[in-house]
């Protein structure tokens, strides 16, 4: 559903740059520096060479088979070596690299040596367990140093990494697994969510019963609860117990720029999860340099992107970019309202965080508290702040200004997605600010606004937004499903451009509004939740026959899922019904997928050819016009 951004557009306040940090940032002038990304291949190698290559690239650029582009060709290089080991060698090698925090206010600081040393005895340990170069290891853990330090080590010996968030559940786990057939899966005892353990190994006990490839499970002992090693089975083993005795010593696996790198499935208008699948070159080169420019990472920055790693924004911004930049990443393990909704500023003034990225839906969940928490405490270490996710409404982003960055401290919108493995829209310090707005697209990427016939919009109309040319960190394909990746992004608009999915509309000083998708994907508090999926767990149930499901806006979620449903015969509509709807939806995606209202209804909106007409069911709930009904069956 498109949210209604006339209120954007009529957004007239312009923010100056604060130029006490234009003077140190990486990128001065805005202009000149879009200027120097025209040259597409000489602006990405000048920053691809800022890495430690084992063998440089022959082209930077190959266009010869679109949209199935190569970036870095024939250069070999390992992540996981650039992120950490390089950095051995240094002065950061003594500085905290994972600083982790959870909401019981425990912490526990990695230093660059010191995950160097964790990262080298899963690396070894993983390969006892038979994982080679291109593999499968998948993670269901929460947000804990060992993720990391998994993740790390699959890219060091080259298996591929497939993170399931550990919001979700059984459901949703079991098809992301045996997409991916992942050998070997690494879990946890439970995660810290609001003074609670949730239990994640029970839930990954149940899926595994239905994930034939899992050869063997690692449990990493987190919350500390009583399970012992009796209650394993034979193919299950502690993380401690598994990188026991392990060398601290493992070279990096030579990777071909082009080697998979990571799948990342996330939700479409149709069927199941789109695994999606980035590469290890340009992904490196897209991250590291849109985190340094867009936040201007520099020695000294303590870094927190709140973001969970099982999405892309944590593999991007938590994990890869900030340790390929040598800082200090902050992960933390918990809600922004646990103990109290001043957590989150308590942590930053305790460390002295200093660039922010967090989500809207966060911001307007922690607005509801009023003003009094940011000001208890001193932010003053805080000097850029970024939002992520889904538009962020003037009214929120005012409040985060005011409140968070008391009117010094710049706020980053950014606008990107998990195909596109990087920011692609955003603001630089140095440019001026209008709340609601990503601005303009970063250097290097070309971004326009099209209608169906492949013609530019006039300024201020809204179409389909488009990237025009390839840029490094883009995914490559959709996990063995090439036809999906063709149809959904590269041909089903004129002239062989990158479809992001999402209408926008762009204003006479060339800064782009992002008004939401135009598919079938929701966005519940910045979760990308596909109608399809909520739809094929609701007729997973016995009482229901058929299942048609819209987003309804939400003050603080963006959008929650408003469900119209056709009953089986002897089934009717009740209290208890409803209750375990909801449950049984919770049990097959999790808590992502926020329930706002369920319906029943005796028939649904179709076309002649069977295809439900969400359109006609959120015009009906909106009370808009129905628009064309000329395919509706009746
Ligand atoms: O609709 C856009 C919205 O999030 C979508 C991508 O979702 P996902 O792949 O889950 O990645 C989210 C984190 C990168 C986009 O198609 N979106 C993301 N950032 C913004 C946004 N909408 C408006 N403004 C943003 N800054």
């Amino acid at each position: 559903m498109l949210r209604d951004t006339s209120v954007l557009m009529d957004e007239k306040r312009v923010f100056k740059p604060n130029y006490q940090l234009v003077e140190d940032a990486h990128v001065k002038n805005w202009e000149a520096e879009l200027e120097k990304g025209k040259d597409l291949e000489k602006y990405w190698s000048e920053k691809a060479e800022q890495f430690e290559w084992f063998e440089k690239w022959d082209k930077v650029l190959d266009e010869s088979n679109k949209p199935f582009y190569k970036w870095f060709v024939n250069g070999k290089i390992n992540l996981a070596y650039n992120a950490v080991d390089r950095w051995i060698s240094t002065d950061k090698r003594n500085q905290v690299a994972i600083l982790y925090v959870n909401e019981r206010g425990e912490e526990k600081k990695l230093t660059y040596y010191e995950l160097y040393r964790e990262v080298n005895k899963m690396a070894n340990a993983l390969k006892n367990l038979g994982i080679k170069k291109g593999d499968t290891v998948s993670t269901y853990l929460p947000m804990c140093p060992e993720l990391l330090i998994s993740l790390l080590a699959c890219t060091k010996i080259g298996a591929i990494h497939s993170v399931v968030y550990s919001g979700l559940s059984v459901g949703a786990f079991v098809e992301r697994m045996n997409d991916a057939r992942a050998k070997v899966l690494i879990t946890a005892d439970g995660t810290y969510r609001r003074g609670k353990i949730i239990d994640l190994k029970k839930i990954a006990d149940e899926a595994i019963l239905q994930c034939p490839t899992i050869e063997t499970i690692v449990v990493v002992n987190h919350t500390g609860q009583a399970i012992e090693i009796s209650d394993l089975s034979g193919r299950e083993i502690f993380y401690e117990r598994l990188i026991e005795g392990e060398s601290d010593e493992c070279a990096p696996e030579k990777m071909d720029a082009e080697d998979p790198l990571f799948i990342l499935y996330t939700s479409g208008s149709t069927g199941k999860p789109k695994g999606v699948l980035h590469t290890t070159g340009g992904y490196m080169v897209g991250v590291a340099t849109t985190l340094r420019n867009v936040f201007d990472v520099h020695n000294g920055d303590l870094w927190w992107c709140t973001g969970d790693i099982g999405w892309i924004t944590g593999h991007s911004y938590v994990i890869y970019g900030p340790l390929l930049l040598g800082t200090t990443t902050l992960v933390y393990e918990g809600a922004p309202d646990y103990p109290d909704p001043g957590i989150w500023w308590r942590i930053v003034e305790k460390y002295g965080v200093t660039k922010f990225y967090t989500a809207p839906t966060a911001i307007r969940h922690l607005m509801r508290f009023g003003n009094k928490y940011p000001n208890i405490y001193n932010l003053s270490s805080l000097k850029i702040l970024g939002s992520v996710g889904e538009p962020i409404n003037p009214e929120a982003w005012m409040w985060y200004y005011k409140n968070v960055g008391k009117e010094k401290t710049p706020i980053m919108d950014t606008w990107w997605q998990t195909e596109t493995g990087m920011h692609m829209i955003a603001p630089l310090p140095v440019a001026p600010l209008k709340p609601g707005s990503a601005t303009r697209p970063l250097p290097g990427i070309d971004a326009e606004i099209i209608d169906e016939n492949g013609n530019q919009v006039p300024l201020g109309k809204g179409g389909y937004l488009i990237i025009k040319k390839p840029w490094p960190a883009m995914f490559r394909t959709l996990y063995e499903d090439e036809e999906r990746f063709l149809d959904v992004y590269w041909k089903s608009l004129p002239g062989g451009v990158y479809r992001a999915g999402d209408v926008a509309r762009k204003d006479e000083d060339g800064y782009l509004w992002i008004q939401g998708r135009s598919d079938d994907v929701l966005k519940i508090a910045g979760h990308r939740v596909g109608t399809s999926e909520v739809e094929s767990a609701f007729v997973a149930h016995s009482a229901v026959a058929e299942a048609a499901v819209i987003g309804k806006s939400d003050p603080i979620k963006g959008q929650v899922i408003k469900a119209f449903l056709i009953l089986k015969e002897g089934y009717k509509m009740n209290t208890a019904l409803i209750e375990d709807l909801k449950k049984h939806v919770r049990y097959e995606l999790g808590p992502v997928a926020v329930l706002g209202e369920i319906e029943q209804v005796e028939k649904l909106p179709k076309t002649r050819s069977g295809k439900i007409m969400r359109r006609i069911l959120r015009a009906q709930e909106e009370g808009d016009d129905l628009g064309d009904t000329s395919t509706l069956e009746e």
